[in-house]
């Protein structure tokens, strides 16, 4: 596998400068470590971390308040919401909860008194929905189960409720942590590692002046590997330059493939008719994408125009494209590789913030929408895109339109990895066609050709 790898990365490596293609290297064994493995080479530290602080005990268990950190600098968890499951060691059960509630109650025919909020052995906590009543909110909880990523929104990358748990242990030696933590965003692609208990976390008063402390604290990490999340791509990539006509497309079936005989509904076109009944359709809350049929399938396309050139800088410009008629991306984002990120001079219509995981290759940059302008990518339609430009500085001595370098090395929708055209499709320089060369070498040849038979004619 590693020889396949290495062989599908030699034509790449063959249109980059050095240090790009060190840096690609580096990025391509980190991808063969073993491939289940959650590890994003842009976001190496990337996780989602859960927070469990016991901070009263109660007559038959204890009171906690359980939180979790969107660590992740470009993933974040957008509508339907999270859902965060474990299984109880013992046999709790949760009495009561704040901010937040099981999806079952369970089986709680046992209790004679007023019943508990969850009986199950292996409960499911989903958050409440903004507008729930004060009486039962918490700090940063009631979003609907929004979890905004730490690079975008870092005062929103965090969500707590509070569980009132019984049938527990009573004091720091009895009480057991939950197990197998399950994250769910809402689909799979998290897996969590067992809780560890930590040093108590401490709060700090309003005011700064007193510090009391959790009782006892766990914590747990959960990784995000879009192997585990899905089979299939969720977005792809074209490219265009002022400097040659071509549009080189998503690469076919980037996402999946055209198929309208074994399943008649798989993606809708444009023009239906029945558009408007395949989308307001029974599936409506169906998490699967209803794209419009295209040869790439994708939900998601991103394309890349080279725009202008001028003497000292060039632009760049991006459209989004939303080719699902059944999701509104709230608080898109989008991450993108290219060199010249060092040097992006101008942004227009996008915020930005430069990733440095590596804290010496400045080449990877996050964009997302400005905030009531274009911070909703609504669905398939004539408005289903955003776009912006970006005007980066020229470096003389790195600078070209050969080979493809104007073109970025790789692309993010929303955390998940863009499909990009092999290298070999893009757009060429016009000078630098081979067609061209030998065409022009031809011409010389015959040039030459008639040259001889005529001084041999004299
Ligand atoms: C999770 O992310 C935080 C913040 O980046 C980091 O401090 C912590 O070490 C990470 N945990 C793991 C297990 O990677
Ligand atoms: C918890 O996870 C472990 C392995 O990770 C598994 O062996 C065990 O069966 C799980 N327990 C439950 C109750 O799901
Ligand atoms: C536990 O998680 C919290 C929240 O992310 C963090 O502040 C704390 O440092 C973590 N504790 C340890 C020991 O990792
Ligand atoms: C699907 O339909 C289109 C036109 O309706 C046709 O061109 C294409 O060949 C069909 N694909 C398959 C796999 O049958
Ligand atoms: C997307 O947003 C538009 C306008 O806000 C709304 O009319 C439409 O119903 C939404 N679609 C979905 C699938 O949520
Ligand atoms: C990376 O670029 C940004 C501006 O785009 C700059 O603020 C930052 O200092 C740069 N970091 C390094 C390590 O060059
Ligand atoms: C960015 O600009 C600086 C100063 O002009 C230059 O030294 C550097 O090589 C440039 N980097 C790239 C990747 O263009
Ligand atoms: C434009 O690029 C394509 C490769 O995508 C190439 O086949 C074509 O010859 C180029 N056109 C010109 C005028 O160089």
């Amino acid at each position: 596998m590693a020889m396949a790898m290495a062989m599908a990365a030699r034509p790449i490596l063959r249109f980059l400068p050095l240090g790009a293609s060190i840096a690609l290297l580096l990025a391509l064994s980190a991808a063969l470590l073993p491939s289940s493995d959650a590890y994003d080479p842009l976001d190496p530290g990337g996780n989602i971390t859960i927070k469990w602080d016991v901070i009263q005990w109660t007559e038959d268990g204890y009171t906690a308040v359980v939180s979790l950190y969107n660590y992740q600098q470009y993933r974040h968890i957008q509508p339907p919401g999270w859902k965060l499951g474990w299984v109880w060691q013992k046999k709790e059960i949760i009495w009561k909860m704040l901010g937040g509630q099981a999806t079952e109650q369970g089986d709680c025919s046992k209790f004679k008194t007023e019943p508990p909020h969850c009986c199950e052995r292996k409960p499911e906590i989903v958050d409440l929905l903004p507008g729930t009543p004060y009486s039962l909110q918490i700090a940063n909880c009631c979003k609907g189960g929004l979890l905004n990523s730490w690079a975008q929104d870092s005062a929103n990358a965090m969500a707590s409720f509070q569980v009132t748990v019984g049938q527990a242990g009573t004091s720091s030696k009895t009480v057991k942590a939950p197990m197998n933590f399950t994250l769910r965003a809402p689909g799979p692609g998290y897996t969590c590692g067992p809780a560890k208990v930590v040093r108590p976390t401490k709060f700090i008063s309003p005011d700064g002046r007193r510090s009391t402390q959790a009782l006892k604290t766990w914590n747990a990490t959960c990784t995000y590997s879009q192997f585990v999340g899905q089979r299939s791509p969720t977005c792809c990539v074209s490219l265009s330059s002022f400097y040659n006509d071509t549009i080189v497309n998503c690469p076919t079936c980037s996402c999946g493939c055209r198929d309208n005989n074994s399943k008649p509904g798989s993606c809708v076109e444009s023009n239906s008719p029945y558009l408007a009944s395949v989308v307001n359709g029974p599936d409506t809350n169906s998490l699967t994408p209803l794209v419009e049929c295209t040869s790439h399938m994708c939900p998601i396309r991103v394309h890349w125009h080279v725009k202008v050139n001028y003497k000292d800088y060039w632009r760049v410009k991006i459209t989004v494209t939303n080719f699902n008629y059944r999701m509104n991306y709230t608080q898109w984002n989008l991450v993108t590789q290219h060199p010249n990120f060092e040097n992006l001079t101008r942004i227009f219509s996008f915020n930005y913030k430069p990733l440095n995981p590596y804290g010496t290759i400045n080449d990877t940059g996050m964009l997302w929408g400005i905030k009531y302008y274009n911070d909703l990518l609504v669905t398939a339609g004539p408005d289903g895109n955003v776009q912006s430009e970006l005007l980066f500085r020229k470096d003389p001595a790195a600078f070209t339109f050969q080979k493809g370098w104007a073109f970025p090395r790789r692309v993010y929708f929303n955390g998940d990895n863009c499909v990009m055209p092999p290298p070999d499709a893009y757009p060429w320089l016009p000078n630098a066609s081979p067609q061209l060369l030998s065409a022009s070498l031809t011409l010389i040849t015959v040039w030459i050709a008639i040259a001889f038979l005529l001084v041999h004619a004299y």
